[in-house]
């Protein structure tokens, strides 16, 4: 009686681990099948992901990380990225002895808590001029050298020069990011009034940070007409899969700047191919001559676009910086419930 009790129970524990056991092995195939099936299906990304993140242009040799290295003190791998071509830093002989790239550094004196970022703001000169203009005000410098290509001159709106010189400026960043270092990109267009990490999500899950030319009240929307003048990147595999992308249709976009691919790269769903957690900037904060900001007591840059040449944007950011300029004084005064508005941008109007 026992021993058939104890035989029945046998069996019975043993059906029961076989069941089990098959359970088991079902469970873990499908999922390693399920595994597979999601693999298979991010493949491609992946291993572009993983190969590209390696890989460094060596073109590009220790200079770079060092000048990032040096920049990025106090900031946690992040830089300030300008870019600087002949045309914005020198005098002209007949214009203003007034520069671009001077109302670009006197932003940082005049804005409010800008002054120490100077020292996370990496210029980058593309030409012999800019470099040593650059050496000579003892910034952070970085000649970019590009064979047999001269970007000394002032490059017309969306003349061949121009569109190249754009070109050269994205597979720059995105050696940056590759090198693993976040950047605030902004053109010496843009004057820095505040400092913009203060208005600029802190949340490492925001891979992308780019101002708007009007902003259409919803930071997650991709209708927004992009500006490429002022952006933060993080730097992580999908930031450098997007630059890769976007930086590989140079050659397939003839006539075509960087910032028009990528507004077509967004149109085509790029942020959601790639996973991609993109914030579009309000206007309130990261001014333009396209829209102004509503606010002096919010406003982090103010950006000289919808313009078209570098004299209406220097005639017309020096009058920012001086609407600037009068609105700290007010502001120091009591209580003044200030009520200034920015000059209107007569010169850049006029410059198309
Ligand atoms: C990327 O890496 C994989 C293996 O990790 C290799 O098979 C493939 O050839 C690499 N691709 C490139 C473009 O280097
Ligand atoms: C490396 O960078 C140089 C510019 O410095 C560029 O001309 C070249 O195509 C790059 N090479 C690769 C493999 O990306
Ligand atoms: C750098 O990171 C540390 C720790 O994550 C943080 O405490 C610090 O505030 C950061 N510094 C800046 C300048 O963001
Ligand atoms: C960061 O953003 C993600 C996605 O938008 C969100 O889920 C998360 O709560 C945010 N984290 C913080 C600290 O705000
Ligand atoms: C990219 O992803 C790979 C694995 O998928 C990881 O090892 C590497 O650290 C990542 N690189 C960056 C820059 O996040
Ligand atoms: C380049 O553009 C042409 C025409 O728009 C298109 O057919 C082709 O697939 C593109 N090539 C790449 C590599 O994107
Ligand atoms: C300024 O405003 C504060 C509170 O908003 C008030 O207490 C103070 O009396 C005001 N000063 C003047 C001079 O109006
Ligand atoms: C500023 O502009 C607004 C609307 O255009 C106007 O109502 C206001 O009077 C202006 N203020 C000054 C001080 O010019």
């Amino acid at each position: 009686m026992m021993d058939n009790l104890r035989q029945t129970l046998g069996s019975f524990a043993m059906v029961a681990l076989l069941f089990i056991g098959f359970i088991f092995l079902y469970h873990w195939s499908f999922s390693s099948f399920s595994t597979q099936l999601l693999l298979s299906h991010n493949e491609p990304l992946c291993q572009q992901q993983s190969n590209m993140s390696t890989y460094v242009n060596e073109s590009y040799g220790d200079g770079l990380d060092k000048a990032l290295a040096k920049a990025s003190i106090r900031n946690n791998k992040t830089v300030i990225i300008a870019m600087v071509n002949k045309a914005y830093v020198e005098q002209d002989v007949n214009g203003d002895t007034i520069t671009m790239f001077d109302l670009f550094l006197s932003s940082f004196w005049l804005g409010e808590g800008t002054r120490s970022l100077i020292d996370n703001l990496l210029i980058v000169a593309v030409d012999q001029t800019a470099y040593d203009r650059c050496q000579f005000l003892r910034l952070n410098c970085y000649k970019l050298e590009t064979d047999g290509v001269d970007f000394e001159g002032e490059k017309i709106y969306m003349s061949q020069d121009f569109i190249n010189m754009m070109w050269r400026r994205t597979s720059f960043l995105l050696e940056v990011l590759k090198h693993g270092y976040n950047f605030i990109f902004t053109d010496t267009d843009v004057m820095w009034l505040r400092n913009p990490f203060k208005k600029l999500s802190k949340n490492e899950t925001e891979d992308l940070q780019i101002s708007t030319d009007s902003y259409l009240n919803d930071p997650w929307s991709e209708k927004h007409q992009i500006n490429t003048g002022f952006y933060f990147a993080r730097s992580n595999n999908k930031t450098i899969s997007l630059f890769e992308i976007w930086n590989g249709m140079k050659d397939n976009s003839t006539g075509k700047k960087e910032q028009d691919v990528l507004l077509d790269l967004i149109g085509g769903g790029i942020i959601g191919h790639l996973g991609l957690n993109v914030r579009f900037l309000d206007t309130l904060y990261f001014s333009g001559f396209c829209q102004d900001s509503k606010d002096f007591r919010e406003v982090t840059t103010v950006h000289a676009n919808c313009c078209r040449s570098i004299a209406a944007k220097v005639a017309d950011l020096k009058a920012v910086l001086h609407d600037w300029k009068q609105f700290r004084r007010l502001d120091l005064e009591v209580n003044s419930t200030i009520n200034i508005n920015w000059t209107s941008h007569q010169w850049c109007l006029r410059s198309w």
